[in-house]
């Protein structure tokens, strides 16, 4: 049972009965991942959650987990030998003082303000995708507007050509897959596609990634490592997460009858994406920490250089932080979940995944209010070590 913490052939929302229980269960679960490395799964309330996402006793630091993964590895006798694309030093990746350096360079591109100043692009490239859909017969939402829709943003903020990006986003998909005889020539491809582009001298310098580059030539403050690093984690982060979210939104509108309601009234449409994020998140872990020195977590003491991924998708369903938490609900708070994690870390692009989702959902269902879901049951979800995504989201958009 533990090991579909991490993955497996599962259907959507099969994955909550699964870590709801492991929560009822116990705080920690030994998981083996595909690539065969060991890891702690953390699941508990969601107070405590936070504080161990706050922990600096469960580090970050690229280099330590790094050694203890590919220590594993190397037991193993695995191929995976170069986990630069995933564990590369980034801001993710690393402890302070370098993550405060590394996130304060690619902070102005995310913060409320250029979040606003972006509206406009988000309206524009959800209306011209939408646009190009059939109505009135089956289309598969994650493939044409999830997943593109955010991918464009992400590649005009950051400066990744237009022609590039489908073959960026295949790229990302298989390097995500975990099997290492393919994610790692994936991984090699896509790391040498960044560094082609960052090092062209083309980029435009309004773009972050041209920012970066000058910051990294004038400054010297982005070792070329470090900026390979950000690059692989703002791509990776910056679409896969709201494409997620974007589906699953759609999907819990339809499946809760709410579909209706939020084309009726549009001030619904917030409230949906917040109760999705708390109850329905398509990032189901934490990224991987490891700890500096033995620490206990609900009663069970944690030794020194223990992988953790902590569940923050069952902290927003924690019953004593939620009444009636297993339930989807627009009646509700919306502040407790912890899925755009917490402290440090906390997700540099909340403002950007929430604007982008509320987007396609007032556009979608003010355009389409009769939409119905296609499928006869619940759609599959791919599911990685940190990730649970609808493989695909059938739906009839109807006027
Ligand atoms: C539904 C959408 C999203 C969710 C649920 C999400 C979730 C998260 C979570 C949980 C973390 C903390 C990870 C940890 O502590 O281990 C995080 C960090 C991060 N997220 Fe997001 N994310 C989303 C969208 C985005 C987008 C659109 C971007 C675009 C830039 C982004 C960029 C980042 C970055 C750069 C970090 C690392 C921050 C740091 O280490 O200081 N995320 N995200």
């Amino acid at each position: 049972m533990s090991d579909l913490l991490t993955g497996g052939d599962l259907r959507a929302r099969e994955h909550h009965r699964i870590e709801d229980e492991a929560r009822a269960a116990g705080p920690l679960h030994g998981v083996t991942l595909p690539n065969g490395v060991r890891v702690q799964v953390v699941t508990v309330g969601l107070d405590l959650t936070r504080k161990l996402l706050a922990d600096l006793r469960l580090s970050k630091d690229s280099a330590a987990l790094q050694r203890e993964i590919k220590r594993q590895l190397a037991e193993l006798g695995s191929t995976q030998t170069d986990l630069a694309g995933l564990f590369g030093p980034s801001m993710l990746n690393s402890d302070n003082p370098q993550h405060a350096r590394l996130r304060a360079l690619a902070v102005k591109a995310f913060n409320g303000k250029a979040v606003q100043e972006l509206a406009p692009r988000i309206e524009e490239i959800t209306a011209e995708l939408i646009e190009r859909l059939p109505v009135g017969e089956e289309i598969d939402l994650v493939d044409a507007l999830a997943v593109p829709m955010p991918l464009h943003i992400i590649g005009e903020v950051l400066g990744v050509p237009e022609d590039d990006r489908a073959r960026v986003r295949t790229l990302i998909e298989t390097m995500m897959s975990m099997d290492p005889e393919v994610s790692q020539p994936a991984s090699d491809e896509l790391g040498g596609y960044f560094h082609t582009l960052l090092m062209s001298h083309a980029l435009d310098e309004s773009s972050l990634f041209g920012a970066l580059v000058v910051a990294d030539e004038d400054g010297d403050r982005l070792s070329h490592d470090e900026l390979m690093a950000m690059a692989f984690l703002l791509v990776v982060a910056g679409h896969e997460t709201s494409a997620g979210l974007i589906a699953n939104v759609v999907h819990d509108a339809l499946d809760n009858g709410l579909w209706a309601k939020a084309a009726a009234d549009p001030g619904l449409v917030p409230v949906l994406v917040e109760e999705t994020l708390r109850q329905n998140s398509p990032v189901r872990h934490a990224t991987h920490r490891i700890t500096t020195e033995p620490v206990e977590i609900g009663g069970v003491v944690v030794p020194q250089n223990t992988l953790l991924l902590i569940n923050i998708g069952s902290a927003g369903r924690c019953p004593v932080a939620h009444e009636d938490a297993a339930q989807y609900r627009i009646d509700r708070p919306t502040t407790g979940h912890a899925t755009f994690g917490h402290g440090p870390h906390f997700c540099l692009g909340s403002a950007l995944a929430r604007l982008e989702t509320e987007t396609v959902l007032r556009q979608l269902t003010a355009r389409f209010p009769h939409t119905t879901y296609f499928g006869d049951e619940q759609p599959a979800v791919t599911h990685n070590d940190i990730m649970a995504s609808l493989t695909s989201l059938p739906v009839v958009l109807r006027r």
